[in-house]
């Protein structure tokens, strides 16, 4: 066991009614954190885990990808449904389909980037416009009978930086908690995470603040709360292929100490595990198929593990995936 410096620093988070043991969650990512992805992260200490983007228009609309990114499970508690939109019609259609399935918090998205997102004007493009953001995100809060967080971005661009008084005008409106991701939407994912502008946002409200950017380690989501004196922090990028970071964050909070890292064999069994949760949830075909990009991920830290990448890639049936899986008992 590695040995920190740090001291423990034990603490939890709660949002509206609902208290997490562990002051950490499981960020929304598209493509990423679907039901067998929350199971295998909350198997390794994730409580509230967020699905990935939902489009309220495309719920309205009756979307059958939508709908199936609400599916959960009983295990899948509790659970953020994360919903984009940029008028008050599809979100009150959105709640309606909503309201016929089990979740516990709603986030809403104004931070993400992607062009045709934001030329809609929603996602990121509301930070243009706090206004029309506030009434959407109170009407949520004043319909949705749930706790409500709104996720955002340290503002557009480096001329138009609003996260704080963004997060002020929702906490008006009563919202309960704020995620912020310190980068600006013209930076995307470039460039190091501001870890100033989510320490602002923090002095600027009471509710609790949650930091996201940059958590690739147990150590740098210390330095997340150290840097910004947030409540809690959300981890995206660093979870793929590796769900053992939230048992590093866990260790550093409890004891001040970073569990060891897994052991090839304990990577190897999860991988086992997280297809077959896909296989179980999505089928053998899309199961294997969705599959795919976290073998990638998982082997990130296996030497000369190409190869076996582009034959997982290349995967169609489970035998075949399960078979590279096992490959990689021989890569150093
Ligand atoms: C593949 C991918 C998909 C993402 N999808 C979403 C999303 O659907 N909703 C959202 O609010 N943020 C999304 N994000 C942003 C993350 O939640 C997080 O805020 C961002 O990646 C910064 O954290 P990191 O630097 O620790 O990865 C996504 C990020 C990635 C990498």
């Amino acid at each position: 066991m590695r040995v920190s410096a740090k001291p423990a620093s034990y603490r939890t988070l709660s949002i509206g009614e609902l208290r997490l043991p562990f002051p950490f969650t499981l960020a929304p990512m598209a493509g990423v954190s679907d039901l067998a992805y929350r199971l295998v992260s909350r198997s390794f200490g994730v409580t509230l885990a967020f699905t990935e983007m939902i489009s309220a228009r495309a719920l309205k609309y009756g979307n059958k990808r939508c709908q199936d990114m609400l599916a959960s499970v009983d295990a899948d508690r509790p659970l953020g449904v994360q919903l984009v939109a940029g008028d008050q019609e599809s979100i009150l259609a959105g709640l309606e389909v909503l309201q016929q399935r089990p979740f516990d918090v709603i986030d809403f998205n104004a931070a993400c980037p992607v062009s045709k997102i934001v030329r809609r004007g929603e996602g990121a493009g509301l930070l243009k416009e706090p206004q029309r953001l506030q009434e959407l995100v109170s009407l949520l809060v004043q319909r949705s009978g749930k706790p409500v967080t709104l996720k955002i971005r340290a503002g557009w661009d480096a001329a138009s930086i609003n996260a704080a008084e963004i997060a002020r005008m929702a906490e008006d409106v009563g919202v309960a908690a704020v995620c912020v991701h310190g980068r600006t939407r013209v930076q995307g994912y470039d460039g190091a995470v501001d870890y100033g502008i989510i320490r602002r946002v923090k002095e600027a409200v009471a509710i609790p603040v949650i930091g996201s950017g940059d958590i690739f380690s147990g150590e740098l989501a210390m330095k997340m709360f150290g840097e910004t004196d947030c409540d809690g922090v959300a981890v995206a990028r660093g979870s793929m292929g590796n769900p053992w970071i939230f048992r590093e964050i866990t260790g550093l909070l409890c004891h001040g100490t970073l569990p060891a890292r897994p052991s090839k064999d304990e990577i190897i069994s999860t991988m086992r595990e997280h297809l077959g949760l896909s296989m179980a949830l999505l089928g053998e075909t899309l199961g294997v198929l969705t599959f795919r990009k976290f073998f990638v991920w998982y082997s990130h830290g296996f030497a000369k593990a190409r190869p076996l990448r582009t034959k997982a890639l290349q995967a169609r049936s489970i035998g075949e995936m399960l078979g590279v899986i096992e490959e990689l008992h021989a890569a150093p």
